[in-house]
């Protein structure tokens, strides 16, 4: 299956720093967020992504193209820090796309069509990173071979972010899998349809048809909930609650929460976090 990573949003939640540096090229630590969802996307078996960039964030597809670094790391006698920027450089087969006007998810997803034809496809949203033991990738696709049908990845939220997201308006469960009746976006918190709140992951089957059909919504902008709220009407839709761990990478503390957590794992210098965490807790009011 073909994947597709929209970078459209602006950062507005992270700024000042995102005036500079789109948030998907933020780092977790050292490696950018996006480079992790590339990952999570190879690990789930697609190696064929298509990112989908605005004018102002050309910088996306110099990160992964532009080779003048890399080769001067070659000329300069360091091959393997060349070829350790390499390899995230071409993890996998990408495509870059523009989306010139902000026009909504919706309007950026149909730019997909002719990389993904009628193929169902997974869409990852740019600043959703995801860590599970399965990749969450491949949770979707085995939920999607299960069903059949368009799949939300959606995860339970007991907080009050809850209002920030599409939340799942259930009809029937069967283990992880919600047979839905629709997305409310963002709704208020007396009127939550369930607690069930989608974290930008998809497998989108079909999903053109129904994007042509929309007119603009929120925002004066083509939303990519308003077609899957169409697609719900006449098709199943399923929202499948995926295993693992999901950080917020537009938002500052979702951030600093991935690179914390995420460092704990890591080999260099994992252990010595600890142990500065737990020191540091010791000092703590
Ligand atoms: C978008 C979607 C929303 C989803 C969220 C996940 O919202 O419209 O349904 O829950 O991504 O991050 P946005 O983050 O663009 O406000």
């Amino acid at each position: 299956m073909k994947a597709v990573i929209p970078c459209g949003g602006r950062g507005t939640r992270f700024l000042p720093v995102t005036k500079a540096i789109p948030k998907e090229l933020l780092p977790v630590v050292d490696v950018p967020v996006i480079c992790r969802i590339i990952d999570e996307c190879v690990d789930s078996g697609m190696n064929e992504i298509l990112i989908i960039i605005s004018p102002s964030k050309q910088i996306i597809k110099d990160f992964f193209c532009d080779k003048t670094f890399l080769d001067e790391l070659i000329d300069s006698g360091k091959p393997e820090l060349a070829r350790s920027l390499s390899d995230v450089m071409t993890k996998a087969d990408l495509m870059f796309i523009v989306q010139d006007k902000p026009l909504g998810s919706a309007h950026a997803v149909s730019l997909a069509h002719s990389f993904t034809g009628n193929e169902p496809f997974y869409l990852a949203l740019g600043d959703d990173l995801t860590v599970g033991d399965t990749p969450v990738g491949k949770q979707m696709t085995d939920a999607y071979s299960a069903t059949g049908s368009t799949v939300i990845g959606v995860q339970r939220c007991d907080t009050d972010d809850i209002v920030k997201y599409g939340v799942a308006d259930v009809k029937t469960t069967n283990g992880r899998l919600n047979l839905i009746r629709g997305i409310v976006e963002k709704p208020p918190l007396d009127a939550l349809p369930s607690r069930l709140a989608c974290y930008g992951r998809y497998i989108l089957d079909d999903i053109y048809s129904f994007i042509d059909r929309i007119g603009k919504g929120k925002g004066g902008e083509y939303q990519l909930t308003d077609a899957l709220e169409l697609q719900c009407l006449e098709k199943n839709v399923y929202a499948y609650e995926f295993e693992g761990k999901r950080y917020d990478m537009g938002d500052k503390f979702g951030s600093l929460k991935a690179a914390i957590e995420l460092s704990l794992c890591r080999k260099d210098f994992g252990d010595e976090l600890k142990k500065y965490i737990i020191e540091l807790a010791s000092t703590l009011k």
